[in-house]
């Protein structure tokens, strides 16, 4: 399974360095072979060495260049970063970001052999207004890209349901992930609103391959518990 950790504007350098040192040596511990990734702040980024990825929550689609206050691949590459998130809601819906700037970078990152997590979900206000109309948004948010990339992550997270303690029904989840795995064979990852408490049984639904934390991964002990979880999951099957 795939557990993932986006720390979002949150950590400092110093803070990720010994959450990140504080994981390996759990994860070795827990003899976890499961594949963990980590998001951190641009800033907090560092060389790691570890089975532990670290992946850029963002970056713009260029090696360099006069793109100020952006991050090219070129300062990834410095610290061995070949992992990066897409598409999530909040660079959609509070930065603005279009589907024709992500389809873009999209294929820039793709085109350098990148891990690309992309993620894809409804507002509110859309599943509201019924199946038809949320598949019809969530169907767009899948135009121009290529969803049979091999280093392709799908990650399927409502809107409402990230940070804010909702969550689907579990029905509900185990359903958009069967229409979602149609447009994608990638593995789909579950996000908003996962912890401690949630993740066995969200782990549990057939078609999630793993999951997306945000706000839990932000304690270590916790999201190495998540891992932990996910390595009990896989040794019963
Ligand atoms: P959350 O965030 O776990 O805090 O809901 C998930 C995400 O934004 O990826």
């Amino acid at each position: 399974m795939i557990i993932a950790a986006n720390f979002k504007t949150n950590l400092t350098r110093k803070q990720t360095a010994s959450y990140l040192d504080a994981l390996e040596d759990i994860l070795k511990e827990d003899d976890n072979s499961q594949e963990v990734l980590v998001f951190p702040a641009i800033s907090s980024i560092d060389a790691h060495e570890g089975r532990v990825a670290l992946g850029a929550q963002n970056a713009y689609a260029t090696l360099n260049g006069a793109f100020t206050g952006e991050t090219g691949s070129e300062q990834l590459e410095e610290f061995g970063i070949k992992t990066i998130l897409i598409g999530h809601s909040e660079r959609r819906h509070i930065l603005g970001e279009t589907q024709e700037e992500l389809v873009k970078k999209f294929n820039f990152y793709k085109k350098l052999g990148y891990k690309i997590v992309y993620c894809v979900g409804e507002p509110l206000d859309i599943r509201e207004d019924g199946s038809e109309p949320m598949m019809e948004y969530i169907s767009a948010q899948y135009e121009g890209i290529d969803t049979e990339y091999e280093n392709l992550i799908v990650a399927y997270e409502p809107v409402w349901a990230i940070g804010t303690g909702l969550t689907p029904t579990l029905r509900d989840i185990e359903l958009l992930h069967l229409t979602l795995k149609q447009k994608s064979t990638a593995p789909l990852l579950y996000g908003g609103s996962v912890k401690l408490d949630n993740i066995e049984e969200v782990l549990n639904i057939q078609n999630v391959d793993g999951v997306l934390v945000g706000g839990a991964s932000l304690v270590v002990e916790d999201f190495s518990k998540m891992c932990k979880i996910a390595q009990n999951i896989d040794d019963k099957e």
